[in-house]
């Protein structure tokens, strides 16, 4: 698998998705990284200057000293992340909607990135959650971000809602809290039914997320990780290839864009 060369790895994937009625994309930190946003576990990812021990779930809804901690990371990371723009993997899948070749993409990313792509909403399911919206845990009043920093920037270090004094978070997923079901279930469901599973910048450590290739591949479809090291579903996979996830699917889409061209024209060569 891996002993095909990089172009041959790109016709093989191009040509499946082609043929795929439909294609899943699944995304973590590392579709993030050519946009400047760092991952989480890769060197001077965030968990080397964070330490994620301190974001529990729990430890965030009863400490104010975590929540502290909390908003700080969040408060460094925002300018970071809305000072970003999205990469060639971001707009690759746009173009895969297009084409209408994209079933749906599930995504680990808080980044907001692939909206700011252009990929309709209704074709992203966000497992982990958006960094851009603040919700009241008590009373689910909803803030923008953008407000809430300029609460942090004026000296505000745990914000609490403005309507019950309920404490505030970023509508993230936490470890330890609890997965937002819909978007769950609807990923389950669209790995298990999928034909080609494109897998790209994740670690694939962090389940329940990390489950959907293999739901994928229970289901019968073809698997491929995008991925520059190795994953604990590599030995799963169909295909590894061992690149940068914006020239990959870039280039991969790029010939699909072609194969479908072609077809379109009815030209045959
Ligand atoms: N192209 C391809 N792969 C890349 C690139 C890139 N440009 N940059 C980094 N990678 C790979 C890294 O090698 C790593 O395996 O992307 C992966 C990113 O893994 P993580 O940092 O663990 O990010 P992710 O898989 O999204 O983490 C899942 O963990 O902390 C939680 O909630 C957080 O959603 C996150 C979850």
């Amino acid at each position: 698998m891996e002993n095909d060369s990089l172009a041959d790895q790109i016709v093989k994937v191009a040509n499946w998705v082609t043929a795929a009625r439909g294609v899943v994309i699944f995304t973590g930190a590392g579709v993030s990284t050519e946009s400047g946003i760092p991952d989480f576990r890769s060197p001077g990812g965030l968990w080397e200057k964070y330490d994620p021990d301190d974001f529990l779930y729990q430890k965030i809804i009863s400490s104010e000293e975590s929540r502290r901690k909390y908003w700080k990371m969040h408060s460094e990371l925002y300018y970071t992340i809305t000072q970003s723009d999205p990469n060639p993997a971001h707009f690759a899948c746009v173009e895969l909607d297009k084409m209408g070749k994209l079933d749906c993409l599930i995504t680990q990313n808080i980044d907001n990135l692939h909206q700011k792509a252009g990929l309709p909403e209704e074709k992203i399911l966000e497992l982990h959650g958006n960094s851009m919206k603040v919700l009241c845990l008590s009373c689910g009043k909803q803030y923008r971000r953008d407000e809430i920093q300029e609460w942090l920037e004026n000296g505000i270090e745990a914000p609490s809602c403005e309507e019950c004094n309920g404490i505030l978070k970023p509508a993230t997923i936490a470890f330890g809290q609890a997965m937002p079901q819909r978007e769950t279930e609807e990923a389950v469901e669209k790995s298990r039914n999928c034909e080609l599973f494109i897998a790209m910048g994740s670690s694939l450590v962090v389940h329940p997320a990390a489950l959907m290739p293999l739901y994928a591949k229970e289901g019968g479809a073809r698997l491929v990780i995008i991925n520059l090291t190795s994953t604990p579903y590599d030995d799963q996979a169909d295909l590894i290839i061992r690149g940068k996830a914006g020239e990959v699917i870039f280039s991969i889409v790029e010939r699909v864009k072609k194969e479908v061209g072609k077809d379109l024209s009815g030209t045959t060569d």
